[in-house]
């Protein structure tokens, strides 16, 4: 018999799609670019494997990474140091380890709806309760102060936030992240701030939330900006004395992150600029490719993304997100139902743009016919 906290946690709705794919379908359930790390990186790897770099390293992560993490972090707050650095086995373990290091039982969580599918969860397990906070469309999926005001209680104890955001593309402009620091210090919050893709900004400039405060944790991952989903490398930012607290539960979770990735990464930091900034110029046309496709199919009506790479199109058409994403499953398109990611992802689809603009265009021909055959409302 397993442990309640196991059978109460979800599956991802991401998963649940990705596993029930028919074989060749078109895959923009996923998010991950179908790019291939930069060369360089690469070479890195291989090399540090045969020369032997195989051995656990620290488990804050190798001290030339985090000093170059901390160098990219100066702008935003000059005294970053190596120190404010941990080295993760990604995102999502940088993400469940602050959980576990910040979250008591009972405490009070906000969350965004939608938002990405581990906050909630990653809330249960550390016997935290999540609490959603909107994001609306109508007002460009930012968070609404009047209504987190209202679900602060004397348990909450962390807003986590998510700028440009997965799955809504929305992007937080300086003003509405310098009110939320102003929130978070008048309610004697911590934030924990998923920065994965600070670098995918279409419209508008990314305002970070380090260097705002002394009460942020920045999440972030190598996994979409180096184009390496399956290395599992990430990194977080945070204020000394919690790093060493988050550490703490990261040796516990994973001993140390992988070292020859950290290898190749260091040299992606260093190197890989320019194939960083080809991959975003051509996710950048790919975004028009597709709102500008998604709009015109009957029944669908998508605004465009201001960063990350996901659309998040509002259907018009009968069913729930489940059973229309199950319909275009069937004919041969893997997408996310909305509502995998929240009560207010209802109505809703995720389709990934970070997919060849060859499956993009195929993706839309399927949704094209999908509404002619159930005649779109
Ligand atoms: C918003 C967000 N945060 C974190 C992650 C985790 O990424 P990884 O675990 O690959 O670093 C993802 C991945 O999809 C994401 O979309």
């Amino acid at each position: 018999m397993v442990a309640q906290r196991t059978r109460e946690v979800e599956i991802s709705g991401i998963r649940r799609m990705f596993e029930a794919a028919p074989p060749n379908a078109i895959n923009l359930g996923l998010g991950e670019p179908d790019f291939e790390p930069p060369a360089e990186v690469i070479r890195a790897l291989c090399d540090a494997v045969r020369n032997g770099m195989n051995h656990y390293g620290p488990s804050a992560g190798l001290p030339a990474l985090r000093a170059k993490v901390a160098e990219r972090y100066q702008d935003r707050d000059p005294a970053t140091s190596h120190d404010n650095v941990l080295i993760t086995g990604s995102g999502s373990e940088g993400l469940l380890s602050v959980a576990l290091a910040l979250y008591d039982p009972g405490d009070e969580v906000l969350v965004p709806n939608p938002g990405f599918v581990l906050y909630a969860p990653h809330a249960r397990l550390a016997g935290a309760v999540p609490i959603p906070y909107d994001l609306e469309e109508e007002h460009g999926f930012r968070p609404n102060l009047d209504q987190l005001e209202s679900l602060v209680t004397s348990r909450t104890r962390v807003l986590v936030v998510n700028s440009p955001s997965n799955p809504t593309g929305g992007v937080f402009p300086k003003a509405v992240v310098d009110r939320l620091v102003d929130f978070a210090e008048e309610h004697d919050l911590t934030i924990v701030s998923d920065e994965v893709y600070e670098e995918m900004v279409y419209e508008g400039r990314f305002a970070s939330f380090w260097g705002r405060s002394d009460r942020v944790v920045v999440v972030n991952s190598f996994s979409k900006i180096l184009a390496m989903t399956g290395w599992r490398i990430g990194f977080l930012v945070a204020p000394r004395s919690l790093a060493v607290e988050i550490n703490k539960i990261h040796y516990h979770v994973m001993a140390c992150p992988s070292t020859p990735a950290q290898a190749a990464v260091l040299v992606g930091l260093t190197e890989s600029s320019a194939a960083i900034r080809a991959m975003v110029r051509e996710f950048r046309a790919r975004r028009a490719l597709i709102t500008r496709g998604l709009n015109r199919v009957p029944g669908l009506a998508c605004v465009p993304p201001a960063g990350a790479f996901y659309a998040f199109p509002r259907f018009h058409w009968p069913g729930s997100s489940q059973e229309v994403a199950m319909a275009l499953l069937k004919r041969g398109l893997i997408s996310t139902p909305g509502d995998a990611f929240g009560s207010l992802g209802a109505g809703h689809l995720r389709l990934s743009f970070a997919a060849s603009r060859e499956n993009l265009t195929r993706a839309l021909a399927i949704l094209r016919e999908y509404a002619r055959d159930v005649g779109s409302v």
